[in-house]
């Protein structure tokens, strides 16, 4: 399995390609159309460029397999390549992004996660993450705020 590492500048366009891509193969066909017509590919590299310094990458620099974002609190993106699914790069990147908000000094984290991305649930559960049910989210787009119902999951980092 590669070694995790700090994300580049040059990895942007292509952890930008796989966001948007695992986006919309996962949580386009939950989320309202409205949404999904935001979520473009340059709407993925806008918003990933501020958050480079708080993200782990795995594979070649430019060839990215799966990336973790952490912003104050919260572990506030992960996604991974298809192919590198059900092979334990998520769980280094998860273990790694809990180790960054510890370092941090936060003792609680929390995620939010679309309703209905089971797989994503199931594996934040076995993860020690606790879903502590549906609230409102304002979730940044382009166009500003927009309002979503998620499900918030928390985990106990001490
Ligand atoms: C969510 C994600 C990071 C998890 O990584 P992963 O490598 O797929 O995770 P794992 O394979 O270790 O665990 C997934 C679990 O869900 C289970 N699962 C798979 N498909 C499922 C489904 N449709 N419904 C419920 N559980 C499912 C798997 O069996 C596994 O559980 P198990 O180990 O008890 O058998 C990864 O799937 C991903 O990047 N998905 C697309 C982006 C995404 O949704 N990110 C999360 C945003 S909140």
């Amino acid at each position: 399995m590669p070694a995790l590492r700090p994300a580049e500048m040059l990895d942007l366009h292509a952890l930008a390609r796989l966001w948007h891509a695992a986006w919309h193969e996962t949580h386009a066909p939950l989320s309202p159309d409205t949404l999904v017509q935001l979520r473009t590919l340059q709407s993925f590299a806008d918003r990933l460029a501020p958050l480079l310094p708080d993200t782990t990458t795995a594979g070649p620099v430019g060839q990215p397999i799966g990336f973790c974002a952490i912003k104050h609190d919260e572990l506030y993106q992960l996604f991974v390549a298809p192919e590198a699914r059900g092979h334990g790069v998520a769980a280094k990147l998860l273990a790694d992004g809990e180790a960054r908000l510890a370092a941090a000094g936060y003792n609680r984290a929390f995620l939010t996660c679309v309703i209905g991305n089971d797989r994503a649930a199931r594996f934040y559960e076995k993860s020690g993450w606790h879903n502590v049910g549906a609230i409102d989210e304002m979730v940044e787009t382009s166009e500003g705020p927009y309002a979503l119902q998620v499900w918030r999951f928390e985990k106990d980092l001490a």
